[in-house]
């Protein structure tokens, strides 16, 4: 491959479309079944070699994101090394772009970035049994962001079936700046589990794509929802835009996304949402089908 030493990456955000608690392991965590997709909004990376290894961060939310060995960022790199066997260093830029704490998954975006990176670095095959278990050891959402493109979610997060085709479709993402935590959320979830949604069928057009995730929902809402009321207006603001076909919150919250039909709708849509909310993080994208490719930088 031409270019320089170096990759640049995007960490594009993580939706989930609909969310189900299904069960609890042993261990306490949750066991999820969901439908995942990424969204054309990103924190973005470089990793360069250098003789010794350092964690850069800025952007939007990269104030307060700590830089040291105990960034998700810095123990994939340091997780990669030691599996892989190889002893390169390299210094690692983070653009924090995206909220973090927030449900759409940025800190195991980035560490899946890093490893994707690593592994076009070092001729590995990130879709390889050892990458999974790499990821998952960092995080339940890690191996979903490794693979970057839809999928069924099962499990933790480590049984990943591929999704049916989906339409293509615009999302207006909204996090009213609170942070959650997610396992003070799942600690604050009652009540019975739901059984799985997935569907098989092909979806035809997004009208129909709305009906499905309409018929499911994001289990996680209510608990979320009761440390951040908050996440109750985000969603009436969202419904009442014109062409919103669904809103729901993703993961633990508490962003929210709308379900529009295509880009120029969506974009109407968060300007006069952002207008309404100056305090809120409001973006419309597109839902992404495979992941951006990185370049050699
Ligand atoms: O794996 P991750 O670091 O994202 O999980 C953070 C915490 O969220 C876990 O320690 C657990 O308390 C909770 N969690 C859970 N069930 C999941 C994922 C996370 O209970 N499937």
């Amino acid at each position: 491959m031409s270019g320089g030493p170096g990759v640049a990456i995007a960490a594009p955000a993580k939706i989930n479309l609909y969310l189900h608690v299904t069960g609890k392991r042993d261990d306490g965590y949750h066991l999820l079944d969901s439908l995942v997709v990424f969204a054309g909004i990103a924190d973005r990376l470089s990793l360069v070699p250098a003789e010794d290894g350092s964690l850069t961060i800025d952007g939007p939310f990269g104030r307060g994101i700590p830089a040291g060995p105990e960034n998700l960022v810095a123990r994939a790199a340091s997780d990669f090394a030691e599996a892989a066997g190889t002893s390169g260093r390299y210094q690692i830029h983070l653009t924090k772009n995206l909220p973090p704490a927030s449900g759409i998954g940025g800190g195991s975006a980035d560490a899946a970035a890093v490893l994707r990176a690593l592994c076009l670095l070092n001729g590995r095959d990130p879709e390889a049994p050892d990458m999974a278990d790499l990821a998952l050891a960092l995080g339940a959402d890690v191996p979903v962001c490794l693979a970057g493109r839809p999928l069924f979610f099962g499990g933790i997060g480590e049984r990943l079936a591929p999704a049916p085709r989906l339409p293509e479709a615009w999302l207006v993402l909204v996090n009213p700046r609170v942070g959650l935590s997610t396992p003070a959320v799942f600690r604050a979830r009652i009540g019975a589990y739901s059984e799985a949604g997935r569907f098989a069928e092909p979806v035809g057009g997004v009208e129909r794509f709305a009906e499905l995730l309409a018929a499911r929902r994001n289990d996680l809402t209510a608990p979320a929802q009761t440390l951040a009321p908050v996440i109750g207006d985000v969603l009436a603001a969202l419904e009442a835009l014109p062409g919103c076909r669904l809103a729901r919150m993703s993961g633990s919250g508490a962003t929210c996304f709308g379900l529009f039909a295509g880009a120029e709708i969506a974009q109407r849509a968060a300007a006069v949402l952002a207008a309404d909310h100056p305090g809120w993080w409001v973006e419309p994208a597109p839902m992404l089908t495979r992941p951006e490719a990185p370049q050699r930088i």
